[in-house]
């Protein structure tokens, strides 16, 4: 059974297949029609929805609204929180003052992307201070618009955060977080409907009894890669296991020497952690999906997946990172590049999950660079990424960590370049031969994103990109990663 609130109205299903997304239950299930389908794959925004979550800030307990692409969330995610379609913006027969910008700016045409576009404007509106810019990008990076073009929609932007009224939504704040903390998910239970399951456990120890119970359940966390199994493979899950409760799986502590990620925390939330310790990583985050994806999708589900071209793997690989295993009561931990196998094999045993991630903080002359090649700048997987940490004293590179994605079958260590490196004076003659060494480690694909000899090259000419940035003194303090 699930519980969670459609705007202000509590509701309880008991009988939902576990399977069915967030926006066939709005279309199908409510006859919500406003939300729409474009691609089904996370890709246009088209079906963008807002949920509400409790959080304190400022010490006060608040409504968090996060856009999300409803067609790759499973209904599983819903319970406990407050699901905003665009059916729920207007009030008392007003338009609410994003979509009445939409209208004074000509930001429709045909209209199929619009509730897609208010949602995120919706959000963004919640979660900025005015109208800024740069915020304005990231929030409608994940919403495609293939008439009307962007600059009216910017304009409504700037029209509703820049004179931002208050609405339906501040008026009920304190109701709904009243009524949220009344549905706060406390103990686990289930939801299906015939041969189709869904657990969500509350603690991890719930979550590692039934797991190694149920050793063939599928795990569900954010759902951006898993959903696309029934999306657009069609192929129902019949067992799923959703983390997304699992409080100890979610946050981030910092240690003195490392930060702690539950495997379940989102990617949006890892962004704050991890570019305050690394620059570059903050970069590549920005620069992930979209922020509905970001907000959705989680660092554990990056490495479960397992893919060879998932962006986050290569760069906690460079950094040293280890992932914790739990199997019932026991967990081990692995540093995370003895966890990639083979394509889509990993170390992980039957009824084991990744629990957490420990990521070293920076020490000593560490130097991280890591950069992104993707066809577009927004909301595409790489071709290449490439992850250099590199320790120097005095001149001499003393360590180098350097690993790859898109460049072999799993996210890889480059383990002649980075000898090729290793006790040499950092200089252009150290890194061209590390950049012939680099032909040793990898012998990439041709595929639709590049060929082998893009990838190999590309891969060679980040690192001369990294030592020019490193020794060039304007370029070595420099934060952003766009390569
Ligand atoms: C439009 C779009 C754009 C994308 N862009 C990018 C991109 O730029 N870069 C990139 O790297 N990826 C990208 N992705 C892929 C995806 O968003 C990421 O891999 C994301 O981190 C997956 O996290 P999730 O929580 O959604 O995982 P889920 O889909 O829930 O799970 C993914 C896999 O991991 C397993 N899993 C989940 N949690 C655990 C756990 N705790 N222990 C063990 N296994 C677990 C699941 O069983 C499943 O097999 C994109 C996806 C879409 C749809
Ligand atoms: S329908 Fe295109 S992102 Fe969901
Ligand atoms: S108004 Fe037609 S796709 Fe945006």
């Amino acid at each position: 059974m699930i519980q969670f609130l459609l705007n202000r109205e509590l509701r309880t299903e008991r009988d939902l297949d576990p399977n069915l997304t967030v926006l066939e239950y709005l279309r199908r299930h409510l006859g919500r029609t406003g939300t729409k389908e474009g691609c089904a794959s996370g890709d246009c925004g088209a079906c963008t929805v807002v949920l509400g979550e409790l959080e304190v800030r400022d010490g006060a307990e608040r409504v968090r609204y996060r856009t999300l692409n409803s067609c790759l969330t499973f209904v599983a995610a819903l319970h406990g929180r407050q699901l905003i379609s665009v059916e729920d913006l207007s009030h008392q027969g007003r338009l609410h003052s994003v979509q009445s910008a939409m209208v004074d700016c000509h930001g429709s045409q045909c209209g199929f992307c619009t509730p897609g576009f208010v949602m995120s404007l919706f959000a963004l509106q919640k979660n900025v201070d005015g109208y800024d810019r740069e915020r304005t990008l990231e929030a409608l990076a994940g919403n495609l618009c293939r008439c009307t073009g962007y600059r009216p929609i910017m304009e409504a932007a700037e029209q509703a955060c820049g004179r931002r009224e208050s609405d339906a939504f501040d008026a009920f704040e304190a109701e709904t977080v009243t009524r949220l903390k009344e549905i706060l998910p406390r103990e686990s239970t289930a939801l299906g409907a015939g041969a189709n399951q869904c657990h969500l456990p509350m603690t991890v120890a719930d979550l590692a009894d039934l797991y190694a119970a149920h050793p063939d359940a599928r795990l569900l966390a954010g759902g951006t890669d898993l959903a696309l199994e029934v999306t657009q493979f069609h192929r129902p899950l019949p067992l799923m296991i959703y983390v997304g409760h699992v409080a100890d799986m979610k946050g981030i502590t910092t240690t003195d020497t490392h930060l702690e990620i539950g495997s379940a925390t989102s990617l949006t939330d890892c962004y704050a952690a991890l570019s305050a310790e690394y620059p570059d990583f903050g970069e590549l985050l920005h620069r992930f999906a979209s922020q509905q994806i970001r907000n959705q999708g989680t660092l554990g589900g990056n490495i479960g997946n397992a893919s060879p071209i998932g962006d986050a793997p290569p760069l906690l690989i460079a950094l040293g990172s280890e992932i914790v295993l739990r199997k019932g009561k026991d967990t081990r931990t692995l540093p995370l590049e003895d966890y990639f196998v083979d394509y889509r094999v990993t170390a992980r045993q039957s009824g084991e999950f990744i629990e957490r991630i420990r990521v070293p903080r920076p020490a000593g002359n560490g130097a991280f660079r890591a950069y992104k090649i993707s066809k577009r700048l927004d909301d595409d997987i790489s071709a290449v990424c490439a992850a250099f940490n590199l320790t120097l004293e005095s001149g001499t590179v003393t360590d180098a960590r350097i690993a790859f994605g898109g460049m072999a079958a799993i996210p890889k260590r480059a383990a002649s370049c980075e000898a090729a490196l290793i006790g040499q004076p950092f200089s252009e003659a150290c890194v061209e031969s590390a950049c012939a060494a680099l032909a040793n480690d990898f012998t990439p694909l041709t595929d639709f994103r590049a060929s082998r000899e893009y990838r190999l090259l590309t891969a060679q000419n980040l690192l001369r990109k990294c030592f020019i940035e490193l020794t060039t003194p304007d370029l070595a303090t420099r934060v952003t990663a766009y390569a």
